[in-house]
């Protein structure tokens, strides 16, 4: 007797079907608030040896699944290991984030070795998690936008408006075209293995969209992802893609409309209610709970998930926080919001 395939609905959803109540997976998931995570990330040492060793990270992607059943289960892994598969050096510092060198103020990445074996582990991971993922639960791929990518780059860790980028992008547009191109490459390489492996959708995170001007917005986020997306498209049509640019405000129908994607993110400061209004009809949208509010819970929580649920009527939507879930967030209200997008 045949067996049926039970629907995966996030992946329908990324597809333009409409659900009632709408599938929900959070980012960062797979992290620092749940205790079973802290608890093997003390055991390997560090978050790095969690992500290049398939075997934990593997187990550190289903760890939501099984205690929430998230309609998603995104790959454990982070989107610097890019630059450090193009042979720049990536670790973490505890407690303070990433660090990579040499850094590219001071260095022409054109000079690294590259290491694209770096990345072997993080497919191996993809092709255990799709053996072990239950039939229902999507699996989400992803990388970083180049933009982002490049920020981290060109500043040898996290920055807070992003300005040696912004100078270079200004000051030397030729070499950060140069390097915003190698990026899209790597990319668009990385994410295809991942497909292959298994994932079933893949994610573009552009976390500092935000802090471009308009002109800038076009040249470093629009044209890169549309090219990333152009290159995925001609060897995975089917592969659904969601484009998250954190921050873009304004900017996101443009960024809707040129890149290419199949559905769109949005953060915690877009207005559902004007994102419905204004995006492409019909494009699916993921989002957008504010981490704080999940953090809150109680009324606080219950007001900003109806609002958020009663915004699309019409259009598909896959529920998710603005941007990563915080490390204290309590399991309690994960569990509460669960509730209440499934239960309306
Ligand atoms: O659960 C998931 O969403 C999947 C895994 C994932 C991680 N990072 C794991 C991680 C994903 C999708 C990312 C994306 C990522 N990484 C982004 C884009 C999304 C965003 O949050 O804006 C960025 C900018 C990074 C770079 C990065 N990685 C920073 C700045 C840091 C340090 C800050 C922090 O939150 O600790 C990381 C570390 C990191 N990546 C952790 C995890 C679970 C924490 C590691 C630890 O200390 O255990």
């Amino acid at each position: 007797m045949a067996t049926e395939t039970p629907q995966r609905k996030l992946l329908a959803t990324l597809r333009g079907q409409k659900f009632d109540t709408p599938p929900i997976w959070l980012m960062r998931q797979a992290g620092r608030y749940l205790p079973e995570y802290r608890e093997l990330r003390a055991q390997k040492g560090g978050f790095l040896e969690l992500a290049y060793d398939s075997d934990a990270a593997t187990e550190i992607t289903l760890q939501p699944i099984r205690r929430f059943g998230f309609d998603g289960a995104i790959l454990f892994s982070d989107i610097l290991v890019v630059p450090h598969a193009m042979g720049q050096d990536l670790w973490f510092e505890t407690g303070e984030g990433p660090r990579l060198a040499p850094k590219l103020t001071d260095a022409d990445w054109r000079d690294f070795t590259p290491m694209p074996q770096r990345l072997d582990p993080v497919i191996e991971t993809v092709r255990k998690v799709r053996a072990a993922l239950p039939a229902e639960t999507t699996f989400l791929g992803f990388a970083g936008s180049p933009w982002t990518v490049a920020t981290y780059m060109v500043a040898g860790q996290g920055s807070k408006d992003h300005a040696e980028a912004r100078a270079m992008a200004y000051g030397d547009p030729s070499r950060f075209g140069a390097l915003i191109d190698a990026i899209v490459d790597v990319t668009i390489d990385y994410l295809s293995r991942q497909i292959a492996a298994g994932v079933d959708a893949v994610q573009l995170f552009d976390s500092w969209a935000g802090s471009l001007s308009p002109v800038q917005f076009e040249r470093w986020v629009i044209a890169p992802n549309a090219a990333i997306i152009a290159g995925l498209k001609a060897r995975h049509p089917d592969t659904p893609i969601i484009g998250f640019p954190k921050g873009a405000g304004g900017k996101l129908p443009a960024y809707a409309r040129e890149i290419g994607a199949d559905a769109i993110g949005l953060d915690e400061t877009v207005d559902p209610i004007w994102a419905n209004a204004s995006l492409p009809q019909g494009m699916p949208v993921q989002g957008n709970l504010d981490p704080l509010a999940l953090v809150a819970g109680g009324d606080a929580l219950e007001v900003a998930v109806k609002q958020i649920l009663a915004a699309f009527p019409d259009r598909p939507h896959i529920f998710n926080l603005g941007h990563g879930i915080v490390p204290h967030a309590p399991i309690a209200h994960v569990e509460k919001l669960l509730s209440l997008v499934r239960e309306g």
